[in-house]
């Protein structure tokens, strides 16, 4: 551990998670491969998009909620591709000041993230780093997280809709932990996850065979198991929840049910 990072190949005939979730999510950065494979999930799971659209709309509430309670600092790993509400966005409405530091192991993401992130920022810092969420040491050592992050202040972790790209062999939970013990008191963790606890019976049944069809390994975790992400965290209210009901200040966000979802997301601060 802690070597360097390994990508993920950038091949346009393989489906792959940024560019699909930019399908999903409206955006202009996807090939067939990956259109196929979301149209595949989306037989299956017919509010698949909006469901990717409440899961950004998570993200944006829970940048908000951390940046309001004075965090200047964001570590977004697994960030995705750029979209209309990018982190630094987000919360230098806030604080001008805020540093974020983008994280993916995706080449396209780190092309696009470097020509659109970095220039984009005026005021605040922003930096975009190869890191794989199986290498936390990796992450954590990167020259350009040191040189924008302090990890001696709370820092606000995000791992939007990421983890469940991680094999239970991939131990992240062991990986999260890796993460939480190196930044100090006052830090929150941001965590969205795919679950088989939000689905129908006849959804669940197909989930396996349809993720199997999709091409992209996803891990489908209990609502336990990734509570146990959260281990002697503080939990903001309302707690672990599907993503579109955390604390959703639009009729909108709640208009779809939790079985249309299916994504759990929550926030938690290190005491
Ligand atoms: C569905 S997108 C989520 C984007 C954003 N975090 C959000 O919630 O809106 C998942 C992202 O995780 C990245 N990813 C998948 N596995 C990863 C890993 N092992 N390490 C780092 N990033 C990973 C993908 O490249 C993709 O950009």
């Amino acid at each position: 551990m802690g070597g360097a990072v390994i990508l993920q190949p950038y091949d346009v005939n393989v489906p792959n998670a940024a560019r699909r979730y930019n399908y999903w999510l409206g955006g202009k950065d996807h090939y067939a491969a990956d259109r196929a494979s979301g149209d595949v999930v989306a037989a299956v799971f017919p509010a698949v998009r909006q469901a990717a659209l409440a899961n950004r709309l998570f993200v944006r509430r829970a940048v908000t909620f951390m940046a309001r309670r004075g965090v200047t600092q964001f570590l977004d790993i697994g960030c995705g591709l750029p979209g209309l509400h990018n982190t630094h966005q987000i919360a230098q409405r806030i604080n001008p000041a805020t540093r974020v530091v983008y994280a993916d192991n995706d080449p396209l993401v780190l092309v696009h993230g470097r020509a659109l992130f970095v220039p984009l920022s005026r005021l605040g810092v922003t930096a975009v780093v190869p890191a794989d969420l199986r290498d936390p040491a990796a992450l954590l050592a990167d020259p350009g997280l040191h040189d924008t992050l302090d990890l001696g202040r709370p820092v606000g972790v995000l791992l939007g809709a990421v983890l469940h790209y991680l094999d239970d062999s991939d131990h992240p939970h062991k990986a999260v932990q890796h993460l939480l013990d190196a930044l100090p008191a006052g830090s929150w963790l941001a965590l969205t996850h795919a679950s088989g606890d939000l689905l129908t019976e006849a959804q669940a049944a197909h989930a396996h065979v349809t993720i199997e069809r999709s091409g992209i390994a996803v891990t489908l975790r209990s609502l336990n198991d990734i509570a146990g992400f959260l281990p002697g965290l503080d939990l903001v209210a309302p707690g672990l929840v599907a993503v579109h009901r955390w604390r959703a200040g639009r009729p909108a966000d709640t208009l779809l049910d939790d079985t249309q979802v299916g994504i759990y997301g929550g926030l938690a601060r290190k005491p």
